[in-house]
C-alpha cells in the first residue's frame, strides 16, 4: 500500500479513476449523499481495532477488560459498536453516561471518571448502577457517602498520580506531579484508608493514566510500580494514552507492543490474579475515520491558501495542541506530484489551519479534500464557532454508507436561545 493510503482507515482504496474509497464508498458519493464536511468512519476498521485490543489483552492477561474511552468519540453509534464487540465504556461525566446507556451498554461495565464530578453525576452513577466510579478526590467520597443508599456499597477505584513524565503535548499530559487529575501517592494512601472504613464504598483497586498521544511504551510501563507500592487490590485500571498515526513520520507502538510493555510491568509489580483494565480512546478510533471537505477558495500569493468548508469547528486538535495531520485531493489520489499549500478552514481565526504545508495536486475550487485520522477527539470537540453547524458522521462498510449523526441545522443553532 502506498504511504498516503496507509494513513486512511484500513481497507481504504483508490478507484480506477483516482477517487478515494473508504469502506468501499467513493468520496464523491459520500459528499453527494451527506454534504461536506462529513466525518466518515470505516465500521470494519472500528470493529477490527476493538477486537484486536480485546484479543491481544486477553491473550496476555486473561482476567482483563478493555474499556473504550468514550471521550475520544462520544456518540451513540460508536459506543454501540464497542458494546457489540464486548468492550466496556469509560464515561467522563453525565453526558457520556446518557449516550452509553442509549447505546445499550450494561451499566455494570461502565467506568466513571472526572476530576470534578457533580452531585448530579454521582447520583446518576449510583442510580444506574455504574460498575466502577473512579474517585479523584475526597469530595467524590463525601458525595458518594451522601448518595449511596444504606445497605448498598459502590465499587470504586482511586486515581493515583504516578509521577511519570511522557513526551507529549502539555495539554494532554496527566500523570505528572502537579496534575489536576488524581492524587499523589501519599494523599491516595490516606483516601484509601478512609474508603476502606466506609460502609457505602467498596475499594476495588487503583487507576492510573499517563496522558494521551504517547508514542513510546516506556511511560506506560513506568506508571505501574508507583501504584503497586500502595498495596494489593483486586483491580488495576492502567488507563489509555497510546498514540495514533497522524502523519507519515509517526510510528506509534502497535497494540501488541503496547500491551507487552503494560502486562510485562504488571507481571513484575502487580498480583497475578488481579483484573487488569485498559482504557484506550485515541488509538482505538483515530485511524478509523477521515473527514471529507470541499475546497471553497484557492488564494495564491507568497503562500497558497486552500480554504475548505470546515476547519476548527470540526477539528480542534490542530489549534489545541498543534497536532500534525496530512491531506489529499480525494478525487485525485493517484497524483504523483503537487504544490505545497496551507490548508485552512473557514473560521475567523488565523489559527484555523488544518495542515500547515502539505502537497496537494493542483487544488481548485470544488475539489474534495480528505484529511485522514480524524476519528479521535474531532467529533468530541466540534463546536459552533462562527455559527458553524456541527458536521455529520457517516459509517461506511462494504460499499454502503449510513448516517449516524446528522448535520446540525440553522434551527439547531437557534434552539437554545430562549429570549
Ligand atoms: C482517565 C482517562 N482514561 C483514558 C483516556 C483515553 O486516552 P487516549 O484517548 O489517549 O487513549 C483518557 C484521556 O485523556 C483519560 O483521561
Amino acid at each position: 500500500m502506498d504511504a498516503l493510503l496507509s494513513l486512511f482507515p484500513p481497507g481504504s482504496e483508490r478507484g480506477d479513476d483516482g477517487m478515494l474509497l473508504i469502506g468501499g464508498c467513493r468520496a464523491d458519493a459520500l459528499a453527494d449523499e451527506f454534504g461536506t464536511p462529513v466525518l466518515v468512519v470505516s465500521e470494519r476498521a472500528l470493529r477490527s481495532r476493538a477486537r484486536e485490543y480485546a484479543d491481544e489483552l486477553a491473550a496476555r492477561w486473561p482476567r482483563s477488560r478493555v474499556v473504550f474511552a468514550s471521550k475520544a468519540f462520544p456518540c451513540t453509534a460508536v459506543q454501540r459498536v464497542m458494546v457489540e464487540e464486548g468492550l466496556g465504556l469509560d464515561v467522563a461525566g453525565g453526558g457520556e453516561i446518557v449516550t452509553a446507556l442509549a447505546a445499550g451498554a450494561d451499566p455494570a461495565l461502565l467506568v466513571l471518571h472526572g476530576n470534578a464530578k457533580s452531585d448530579e453525576e454521582i447520583a446518576m452513577a449510583v442510580e444506574h448502577g455504574i460498575g466502577l466510579v473512579v474517585v479523584d478526590n475526597s469530595d467524590d467520597v463525601d458525595r458518594l457517602e451522601a448518595t449511596v443508599p444504606a445497605g448498598r456499597a459502590q465499587d470504586v477505584l482511586v486515581r493515583v498520580i504516578p509521577g511519570v513524565q511522557a513526551d507529549t503535548h502539555a495539554s494532554v499530559l496527566t500523570g505528572h506531579e502537579g496534575s489536576k487529575f488524581g492524587l499523589a501517592p501519599s494523599a491516595a494512601a490516606e483516601l484509601i484508608g478512609r474508603i476502606e472504613r466506609s460502609p457505602r464504598l467498596r475499594l476495588q483497586g487503583l487507576h492510573v493514566h499517563v496522558g494521551s498521544q504517547i508514542l513510546d511504551v516506556e511511560p506506560f510501563a513506568k506508571s505501574v510500580a508507583p501504584i503497586a507500592a500502595l498495596g494489593e487490590f483486586p483491580v488495576y485500571d492502567l488507563g489509555g494514552g497510546l498514540g495514533a498515526r497522524y502523519s507519515y513520520e509517526d510510528r506509534p507502538p502497535s497494540v501488541p507492543e503496547y500491551l507487552d510493555a503494560l502486562t510485562g510491568a504488571a507481571r513484575e509489580h502487580l498480583p497475578g490474579d488481579a483484573e487488569l483494565i485498559v482504557e484506550p480512546g485515541r488509538s482505538m478510533v483515530a485511524s478509523a475515520a477521515a473527514t471529507i471537505y470541499r475546497v471553497v477558495t484557492v488564494k495564491r500569493g507568497s503562500v497558497t491558501f486552500v480554504a475548505v468548508d470546515g476547519g476548527m469547528g470540526d477539528n480542534l486538535e490542530v489549534a489545541l495542541f498543534g497536532q500534525r495531520f496530512e491531506a489529499a485531493v480525494a478525487d485525485r489520489m493517484d497524483a504523483t506530484d503537487g504544490e505545497t499549500v496551507t490548508l485552512v478552514g473557514r473560521h475567523c481565526e488565523s489559527g484555523d489551519v488544518l495542515v500547515d504545508g502539505v502537497r496537494l495536486d493542483a487544488p481548485r475550487v470544488g475539489d474534495l479534500i480528505a484529511v485522514p485520522a480524524t476519528g479521535a477527539y474531532c467529533h468530541t470537540m466540534a463546536n459552533n464557532y462562527n455559527g458553524n453547524r456541527r458536521i455529520p458522521v457517516a459509517f461506511a462498510a462494504d460499499g454502503a454508507a449510513r448516517l449516524v449523526v446528522r448535520r446540525e441545522t440553522w434551527a439547531d443553532l437557534l434552539a437554545r436561545d430562549v429570549d
